[in-house]
């Protein structure tokens, strides 16, 4: 196991800048449409740190559409920055997370219908308790959890209730608001949603829709400490690298024909 510098900080890295999860669900999603090898999100993992990522995030689902039991199993061996891992506060997740032990879990909700993670976690009407003894358990085992909520102060509050860390605020709904009126209102509640957050103590981190568009506006909200981004930035790996991955094919078909 990789000794990691695993504390959460209310105030980001040590010199006070926010800090970059990659979520690198999506290159499992590439390789699991085939059933290949690769692409092996252990290897985009590397990459992501060589570049800067600050934290790699990974969606361990139940329904195991893209990320696998494998990736994590190596991916908590071999990330030398903070491993995050999301999944559902059931206690099949709870007891592979206590195995693996990632820096962090961050808790969200999960239908095995939606195309991704839909709005935030419930935890002001923690059903059955289940989040509150899954906080309980991991934080029990020195894993810092983070629960996925919406930019709703009900919310945050029964987040500091059941003992997090940290929440991470939903930003689908800001990224998904149609016009500048919409978009404004939603930007507002996220600005508020992290001054309540750091007035209650919890580190504020954000994720979900973030894009290169996007992004600036929820970077300013000086609050959040962590940004966790996947689907934008795999979307665009796979754009910046084309150019190279095409010459390389294309210089081993020649090279095939001169041998
Ligand atoms: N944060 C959480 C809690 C998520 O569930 C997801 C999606 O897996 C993300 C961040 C990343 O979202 P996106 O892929 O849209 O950047």
């Amino acid at each position: 196991m990789v000794k990691r510098s695993s504390r959460l900080s209310v105030s980001g890295s040590d010199e006070g800048l926010p800090l970059l999860g990659v979520n690198i669900d999506h290159i499992a999603t590439l390789r699991q449409a085939r059933g290949t090898a690769y692409p092996d999100p252990v290897h985009a993992a590397a990459l992501c740190e060589l570049a800067g990522a600050d934290q790699i995030t990974i969606h361990l689902r139940e329904d195991r559409r893209h990320i696998q039991d494998r990736d994590l199993k190596i991916l908590s061996e071999t990330v030398k920055t903070r491993l995050n891992l999301e999944m559902a506060a059931t206690e099949e997740l709870v007891r592979i997370a206590l195995e693996a032990r990632p820096d962090t879990v961050c808790m969200v909700p999960e239908r095995r219908e939606e195309l991704t993670t839909e709005g935030g976690l419930d935890v002001a009407s923690d059903r059955g308790g289940a989040i509150s003894r899954a906080v309980r358990m991991l934080q029990e085992a020195e894993i810092n959890v983070s629960l996925f909520v919406d930019p709703d102060v009900d919310q945050l509050r029964a987040a500091k209730k059941v003992g997090s860390d940290a929440v991470e605020l939903h930003t689908g709904a800001y990224s998904d608001a149609k016009g500048q009126a919409a978009r404004h209102a939603e930007l507002a509640k996220l600005v508020d949603a992290a001054k309540a957050a750091r007035k209650f103590g919890l580190q504020v981190n954000a994720g979900h829709g973030l894009n290169y568009t996007n992004v600036i506006p929820v970077a300013k909200i000086g609050e959040i400490v962590e940004f966790n981004i996947g689907h934008s930035i795999i979307s665009r790996a796979v754009l910046v690298g084309m150019m190279e991955a095409v010459a390389e094919m294309k210089r081993l078909i020649f090279q095939a024909r001169s041998l």
